[in-house]
């Protein structure tokens, strides 16, 4: 039995020398360790042994024992060791190599020229107006003015949702519920989307975007109204920028004028860009009518104002030479990505 125990020890001695990893360091604590390994099949001999045998047999086989869980603990932790290294060698990371690319997201152009728009008139002290897309006949047409016959009431041109709502087709009515919710001094402007039964094509949508902008106080004269339009067109389109007020007729202001600014493209030569005549239409305006005033519950008698609507598509296509309004709502990433 002793040399048992000691070829046992022997040959432990020789494996453990070869263990390069933790599932051989298992395999050798199976071998010698294990239900089946060499150390049990040695305890099995000891029922035969005397009594004065035993006790002298049983310490060298706990010694052996001891030594073999010395020795597997020992290259246990060297294995760890050995595999942590081959672990940290290949994977060490290159941080000086080029990082894969990021796909970052891209402003959409409508919103890019509306944050511009935001800011000019941030800059000249207005604030933001909001209301809703689904408005009330009232707030859209009768409290701006609009002749109960007037076309732009029908079906045909607007979306009904019951009798008297409708989808807003013009941002206007956001004046109506700011001058109803505060008195003078008001200045505000308010973007939003917008509605109308058309036809879809390369300059129309039936949905749409507009800003509108409204000025109440003391003594707000026409002047007032030139001087911002101005201010304006020459923030967005360059400071070489001219602008001709043009009569024209909207029920709600009076007088009512169009604005065209000098063409930025050839500079009011005249060209393809601005149809040969040197200029471009970019918005309505006019001075608040008094029975709007009165009507949102707001003295003409004490107080006036303007107000102005332009078409947010209209002015990025502008812009932008954009040729087509459908480019904005189709998503297209070969478009977007080249804002
Ligand atoms: N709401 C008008 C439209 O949709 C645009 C407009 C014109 C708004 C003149 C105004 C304004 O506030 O004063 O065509």
């Amino acid at each position: 039995m002793k040399n048992q125990l000691n070829s046992i020890l022997e040959s432990f001695k020789d494996d453990i020398k070869n263990i390069k990893d933790l599932k051989e360091v298992e395999e050798l604590r199976i071998k010698f360790l294990g239900k089946k390994g060499l150390m049990t099949d040695v305890m099995k001999g000891m029922g035969k042994l005397s009594q004065e045998e035993r006790p002298e047999m049983g310490k060298l086989v706990n010694d052996v024992r001891n030594a073999i869980e010395e020795g597997i603990e020992k290259v246990k932790d060297s294995a760890k060791e050995a595999m942590m290294e081959i672990k940290l060698q290949t994977e060490t990371i290159d941080v000086t190599m080029p990082a894969s690319e990021i796909e970052i997201g891209h402003k959409h152009p409508l919103n890019l020229v509306l944050d511009e728009i935001k800011d000019i008139f941030l800059g000249m002290g207005y604030k933001i107006a909001e209301g809703p897309e689904v408005e009330t006949v009232y707030n859209n047409f009768d409290a701006l003015n609009a002749p109960k016959d007037h076309p732009s009431r029908s079906m045909s041109d607007t979306f009904y949702i019951i009798d008297d709502m409708i989808l807003r087709t013009q941002t206007s009515p956001v004046q109506v519920r700011t001058m109803q919710a505060q008195q003078p001094p008001i200045k505000v402007i308010a973007p939003g989307r917008c509605f109308r039964n058309d036809e879809l094509d390369a300059t129309h949508s039936p949905m749409f975007h507009q800003i509108e902008g409204l000025v109440v106080d003391k003594d707000i004269t026409m002047a007032d109204l030139k001087g911002t339009l101005d201010t304006f067109a020459k923030r967005i389109f360059g400071s070489q920028t001219k602008t001709k007020f043009r009569p024209h007729y909207f029920p709600f202001t009076e007088p009512s004028a169009e604005v065209d600014v000098s063409c930025f493209k050839c500079g009011g030569e005249g060209c393809r860009f601005c149809k040969g005549s040197g200029w471009i239409e970019i918005l309505g305006c006019g001075m608040v009518h008094p029975n709007v005033l009165r009507e949102c519950g707001i003295n003409p008698e004490e107080y006036s104002g303007f107000a102005f609507g332009m078409g947010l598509d209209r002015i990025t296509m502008l812009k932008y030479e954009i040729d087509d309004i459908r480019h904005f709502f189709e998503n297209d990433m070969r478009f977007i990505k080249q804002f």
